[in-house]
């Protein structure tokens, strides 16, 4: 007779229930959000069907109903009016970012708001930093971008953001972000760090939302190359030594390995970021009858978390906190 018969465990619901190892629940996941300059915006995206960007005067019902819904944390992005080769509308006390933090800590005040640090939605040519003189080069600047990421990061600080989160891969950006952040006496603002952010064909709906497509060039100059995943590893300990809060992989479902191996050797809180063309994927899918919408999320999200993400940035947020509660 066969001895181990693990089909044992899995006989009734209870059973799974009792032996089930991963958990989601609405307090890991982190909702994004655009905001956009203006009023009385509300347009949809067309590659994110159930986003839209919206204007600060616009976004109550957006933040009630993420409230409601005990997702703890948003993450915002701004569109602004104006764009320019530093993307100086990035740390405009008056952006859509600044505009939208105070909103939304007059309007739920227990949100934790963080905000996303980088230029490329601010910058004329869609890149996440200061270019070369070089027309046409695409080579972004190194240190000079440090400063302007770090005034960006003081803006958001100024307008009462919890965290900050640097996504630009300028080397030393925690570093920079962290001094002009205590300089200004924010010391009790975090860092959630992007720190291995690779370079990535899935982001290609967030640059329709976020308007941030690269006028020329790509951006594997400074964001990782996928093939890496020591390289991950490397960018995770340079963060955590710069003064990282909080670090992230990103995207999520292709870099369950890099997931992993970060949770296993670091020990500070673990985001993922279940990016924007993972999402339409799935979106794009279930409109088509091919797959089942709530099964498959919630599939990719339980797997972000049994890989070792503690929390989750995810545009299913508000979905899956739903299905979460109705389970
Ligand atoms: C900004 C930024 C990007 C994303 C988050 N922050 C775009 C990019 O690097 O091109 C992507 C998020 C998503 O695809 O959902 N640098």
């Amino acid at each position: 007779m066969l001895i181990n018969r693990p089909r044992r465990l899995r006989r009734t619901p209870a059973l799974r229930r009792m032996v089930c190892e991963t958990v989601l629940s609405a307090d890991d996941l982190i909702a994004p959000l655009f905001v956009v300059a203006g009023s009385g915006v509300v347009r949809p995206i067309r590659s994110m069907p159930g986003h839209a960007q919206i204007s600060v005067d616009q976004l109550d019902p957006e933040i009630s109903e993420i409230a409601e819904l005990q997702i703890p944390a948003v993450l915002l992005f701004g569109i602004p009016a104006h764009k320019d080769p530093t993307g100086s509308s990035g740390w405009d006390p008056e952006g859509p970012v600044p505009q939208a933090i105070r909103a939304i800590k007059r309007l739920a005040p227990q949100l934790t708001v963080i905000a996303d640090v980088c230029v490329c939605e601010y910058t004329s040519h869609g890149h996440c930093g200061i270019l070369a003189e070089t027309p046409g080069s695409g080579d972004v600047l190194n240190d000079p971008t440090l400063e302007i990421l770090a005034r960006c990061a003081v803006a958001y600080a100024d307008a009462g953001a919890d965290i900050v989160a640097p996504s630009a891969m300028m080397d030393g950006q925690v570093a920079a972000i962290r001094a002009a952040l205590d300089a200004a006496g924010y010391t009790q603002v975090a860092i959630l760090s992007y720190a291995a952010k690779f370079a990535s064909a899935f982001y290609g709906p967030f640059r329709e939302a976020a308007e941030s497509t690269p006028a020329f060039g790509d951006r594997r100059a400074y964001q990782m190359d996928p093939a890496n995943g020591r390289e991950a590893l490397r960018e995770v300990e340079l963060d955590i030594a710069e003064g990282a809060d909080m670090i992230m992989v990103k995207p999520a479902g292709a870099y369950l390995d890099i997931i992993s191996t970060v949770r296993q050797r670091y020990h500070v809180p673990l985001a993922a970021y279940q990016v924007s063309g993972e999402y339409a994927m799935i979106k794009a899918a279930a409109q088509l009858g091919w797959l089942d919408e709530r099964r498959a999320a919630l599939e990719s999200l339980i797997a972000i978390r049994r890989a070792g993400a503690d929390m989750i940035i995810t545009y299913f947020a508000k979905d899956a906190a739903r299905w979460i509660a109705a389970e």
